[in-house]
């Protein structure tokens, strides 16, 4: 019997112990952003956590264990839509990438205020709820991080980049525009002189953006709907924990302090087995199958009509077949060597030996997943980190770019040609494939002891390094170079003094002795 008590009492209380109340805050209305912090979520509630996640989408199918419940930013998605077509217009190919890294601090205070007043945010925000944790998945919309505050919980946060100037100085990460490049500069990891020049300028007036306009827009928002008492500075300098989505096998490697942990890869699931159809269209397809999706960003059917047609010509003309992703139900001019699918399962299709290349837009998730299933690349970026993801392929090696302002018939046939036939491209990928394999633990395994172990030692302030605790002009050794400056002009000055002094009354005796 009381073997019996002890472990009903067991299962009552062990659950409680183990898990911790979660709050993650996903805003962006980006599905592979959503993506990215939905396998995180997930992989905690897995673990037994207890999870919330605000964000402009909802989770049909949650998971089995812990529990999960959607703070849905209802509207959000339609707003982005109107958001993102007033920016496309006045952002074009020809504006600097400065002027786009300054626009976004802009945006972010509207987008900011929005999240802030949703209904079903400000229920939570007056609930008295508390948790943990409170994981932001950032991009610029910073007044967010006053929820650590306010729910009494540890910040962790979550990029879906590398290392970046967003994130760097708030837990005294160490990096110079002489080696990495902003994240807008789309420069290669090894910069030339004039490259440099730029990227610095880029990184001094990203960083005024930031300090000078959003950083106070940020602390008025905090204060102004969260809480007035609120001290951001402070908020903004106490991230216990940053995830990043970035790993060398994807992208150039850079110093991180130990609160920084790269989890890329983390999001990629075992292949599952393919529908019939797909399945044996790719297995009979031995001459090889060229596998095509522009993402769920941009619909295929948007493509420009003569786009459309140029592929189409240079599909027509190929020995291989095409899985294309497309979202109607016709495609005139389809010819016999196309297979058309509106929805079709990318990891598994990618972990297909007979994927020679995939057609991508370049976005984050397509990009990393076709490394980790080693597939090489023609990129066609449409936009903003497409044209990063795409440029940082095209350095690495296994990737070739064709704008959609140049793709013709004749460039989309050979640049396809020559990543099919050159085995560069593809040795490239798998070689990177293999590296992003070798990973001692499962990188959401890593994500989920990361985010435990900040609850466990609370908020691990034990990994902050010192230079949290300087000022801009001790970490860049300013006053020690001015003070060593001093001494030597002091110094010189005053053996020339002595000198003269001496020389003199020599001269004076010399004069009288005569
Ligand atoms: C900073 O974080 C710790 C725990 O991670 C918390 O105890 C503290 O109150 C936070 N400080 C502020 C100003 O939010």
């Amino acid at each position: 019997m009381a073997k019996y008590i002890t472990v009903v009492l067991c299962a009552l209380v062990l659950p409680v112990c183990y898990s911790a109340k979660i709050l993650a805050i996903f805003p962006m209305a980006i599905p592979s952003h959503y993506i990215l912090g939905n396998a995180l979520l997930r992989g905690l509630a897995e673990a037994g956590h207890d999870v919330t996640m605000i964000s402009p989408f909802s989770e049909k199918k949650p998971p089995k264990k812990g529990s999960w419940r959607d703070v849905v930013l209802t509207g959000f998605i339609e707003k982005h839509e109107e958001r993102m077509s007033a920016v496309t217009k006045y952002l074009s190919d020809s504006v600097p990438p400065v002027a786009s890294a300054i626009a976004m601090p802009l945006l972010s205070v509207s987008l900011t205020e929005d999240i802030l007043t949703h209904k079903n945010v400000r229920q939570l925000i007056e609930s008295g709820e508390k948790f943990d944790v409170v994981i932001f998945g950032q991009f610029l919309d910073d007044a967010v991080k006053a929820f650590s505050n306010l729910f009494n919980a540890h910040l962790v946060v979550f990029s879906s980049i590398s290392t970046n100037t967003m994130i760097n100085e708030f837990v005294g990460n160490p990096s110079l525009p002489s080696f990495a490049p902003e994240f807008f500069s789309n420069y290669p990891p090894k910069m030339s002189f004039l490259e440099r020049v730029t990227n610095t300028l880029n990184k001094v007036a990203f960083t005024l953006a930031l300090h000078l306009y959003s950083y106070p827009k940020h602390a008025a928002l905090a204060q102004k709907y969260i809480s007035e008492s609120i001290d951001f500075n402070q908020i903004l300098y106490n991230t216990s924990l940053v995830l990043l989505n970035s790993h060398p096998s994807i992208s150039t490697p850079l110093p991180r302090v130990p609160c920084m942990v790269e989890i890329g890869g983390f999001h990629i699931k075992p292949p599952k087995k393919l529908p019939e159809d797909l399945q044996s269209f790719l297995d009979n397809s031995t001459e090889g199958v060229i596998y095509m999706s522009m993402g769920s960003h941009m619909k295929s059917k948007d493509l420009p009509v003569e786009k459309r047609e140029a592929l189409l010509k240079t599909f027509s003309n190929l020995k291989q077949k095409v899985l294309w992703k497309w979202e109607d139900d016709v495609l005139p001019g389809q010819p016999p060597n196309v297979k058309l699918g509106k929805w079709l399962p990318q990891q598994d299709i990618l972990a297909h030996p007979n994927v020679k290349v995939f057609i991508t837009h370049g976005g984050l998730l397509s990009t990393t997943e076709t490394v980790y299933h080693g597939v090489p690349i023609v990129a066609i970026p449409l936009m903003g980190d497409q044209k990063m993801n795409a440029y940082g392929a095209e350095v690495a090696g296994y990737a070739k770019i064709v704008h959609l302002s140049e793709l013709t018939e004749s460039k989309m046939s050979s640049t396809l040609n020559e990543v099919l036939s050159n085995p560069k491209y593809r040795n490239e990928v798998q070689r990177r494939s293999q590296i992003m394999r070798d990973r001692q633990v499962h990188p959401l395994d890593e994500a989920i002891y990361w985010v435990e172990y900040v609850i466990r030692h609370n908020g691990a302030k034990h990994l902050r390094v010192a230079y949290l605790d300087l000022a801009w002009y001790q970490y860049y050794l300013l006053d020690v170079i001015a003070f060593i400056l001093a001494v030597i002009v002091v110094t010189y000055l005053l053996l020339r003094t002595v000198l003269r002094y001496v020389l003199r009354k020599c001269r004076s005796r010399k004069v009288k002795s005569d």
